[in-house]
């Protein structure tokens, strides 16, 4: 078989600094379990624009399209801000996920013992959680149309349109209700059927895939606003959580801070497969380019090393190394390691972005 590819969008902010340590990982698998693969980097978000004027070049664009999978940084910062919506680094990002049809991303949440007295909810709470949130990722609000600002009589009207066909809707419940078979077996389908003519099909079409295809996973539905208040009061209720584009933005965010950090939630956004059975596949840390924090050495990289232990898992059908890599994680945390997001009032020891590579490459070589 061929080597596998992997092509390296970096990003913006703390993107590259947290790439670095992933990068480190790779290489560690090609020189410690004979683990090789083909490595390319690119630019994108507003590294490209800086570059090319724009988020993502056509060239990029046809790479990530050929290779077995794309892991990605972040994009963004304040820089680009006001640069216009059309060349915004976030339109990178967005461009990468629609043209390879990514609908389906996993943001995994799982709460590390170690960390769990860190979380902002009590221990009992979160310790042990793991549940797995399906975002719908290529439609929604983030792409219907019409939307833009426009001129109405003496004021401005900005426009988006939550928009979902029903095969948009049937695919990605079908990626939740198999990622369920795995797991507890049960999905919890989150919408705002009571007042979205769209949450209405939502409903609809998720039941009748369950029906037809999945009888035995126990599907439930709830309204979304009713989702976030549930996944901060009592988030282990839930196994596989399947949702739209935005819902599914902000209950992420929400669910990462059940695992103590934003800095630790990992994604796969993935498609259908390729000729190769792989899925067209893009890994990303959950969070973005934090510039608050960029520059300084502060970054967690645990989002983006857990991101590629996904790819490992998703892309390569590698689960025992993708879970050697999560364990390396758990053991470095169990050892007290903390990046400054990590620290809270019970203490440990304070580590930079680099320092918490270090630890996981020397957990990964006592797994040998
Ligand atoms: P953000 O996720 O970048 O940061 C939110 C907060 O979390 C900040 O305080 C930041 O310091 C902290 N944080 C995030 N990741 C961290 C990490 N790995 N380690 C330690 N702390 C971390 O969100 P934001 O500030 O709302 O957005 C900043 C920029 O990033 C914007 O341009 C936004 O559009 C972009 N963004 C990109 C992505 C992506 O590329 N996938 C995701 C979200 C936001
Ligand atoms: C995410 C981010 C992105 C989104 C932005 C940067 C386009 O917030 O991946 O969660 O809204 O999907
Ligand atoms: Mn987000």
């Amino acid at each position: 078989m061929s080597t596998p590819s992997l092509l390296i969008l970096a990003g913006d902010g703390i993107g590259p600094e947290v790439m670095a340590e992933v990068r480190r990982i790779i290489d560690w698998f090609g020189s410690k379990r004979g683990i090789a693969f083909e490595v390319s980097e690119d630019l994108v978000g507003g590294a490209a624009y800086d570059a090319h004027g724009v988020p993502l070049s056509d060239a990029t664009m046809a790479r990530a399209q050929e290779v077995d999978a794309v892991l990605l940084g972040a994009v963004g910062g304040p820089k680009y801000d006001a640069l216009d919506f059309s060349v915004k680094p976030e339109r990178g990002l967005l461009r990468l996920r629609k043209e390879m049809d990514l609908f389906a991303n996993l943001r995994p949440a799982q709460c590390f013992d170690a960390l769990a007295d860190f979380s902002s909810l009590k221990r009992e709470v979160v310790a042990g959680l793991d549940i797995m949130i399906v975002r719908e990722l290529t439609s929604g609000v983030y792409f219907g149309e019409p939307r833009g600002i426009h001129k109405e009589g003496n004021e401005r009207v900005g426009i988006n349109t939550q928009r979902y066909t029903e095969s948009e809707i049937a695919r990605v419940a079908r990626a939740a209700f198999d990622l369920a078979r795995k797991r507890a077996g049960r999905v919890c389908s989150m919408e705002k059927a009571n007042v979205m003519e769209s949450g209405v099909l939502w409903r609809q079409v998720v039941q009748e895939v369950h029906d037809a295809d999945y009888p035995e996973i126990a599907l439930s539905h709830m309204y979304a606003d009713n989702g976030a208040m549930q996944l901060v009061r009592a988030p282990k209720q839930f196994d596989v959580i399947v949702t739209d584009n935005l819902f599914g933005d902000v209950l992420s965010d929400c669910a990462a801070m059940l695992t103590g950090s934003l800095g630790m939630l990992p994604s796969a956004s993935l498609g259908l497969p390729m000729e190769n059975g792989r899925p067209r596949a893009l890994y990303e840390p959950v969070h973005g380019s934090a510039p608050d924090i960029a520059g300084q050495g502060k970054a967690n990289p645990i989002a983006c090393i857990l991101s590629f232990a996904m790819a490992l898992r998703y892309s390569f059908d590698m689960g025992d190394e993708a879970a050697r890599v999560e364990r390396a994680v758990e053991s470095v945390l169990a050892d007290g390691l903390r990046t400054a997001d990590l620290m809270g009032p019970e203490g440990g020891t304070p580590v930079s972005t680099s320092g918490m590579g270090d630890a996981v490459l020397a957990a990964l070589d006592e797994s040998l």
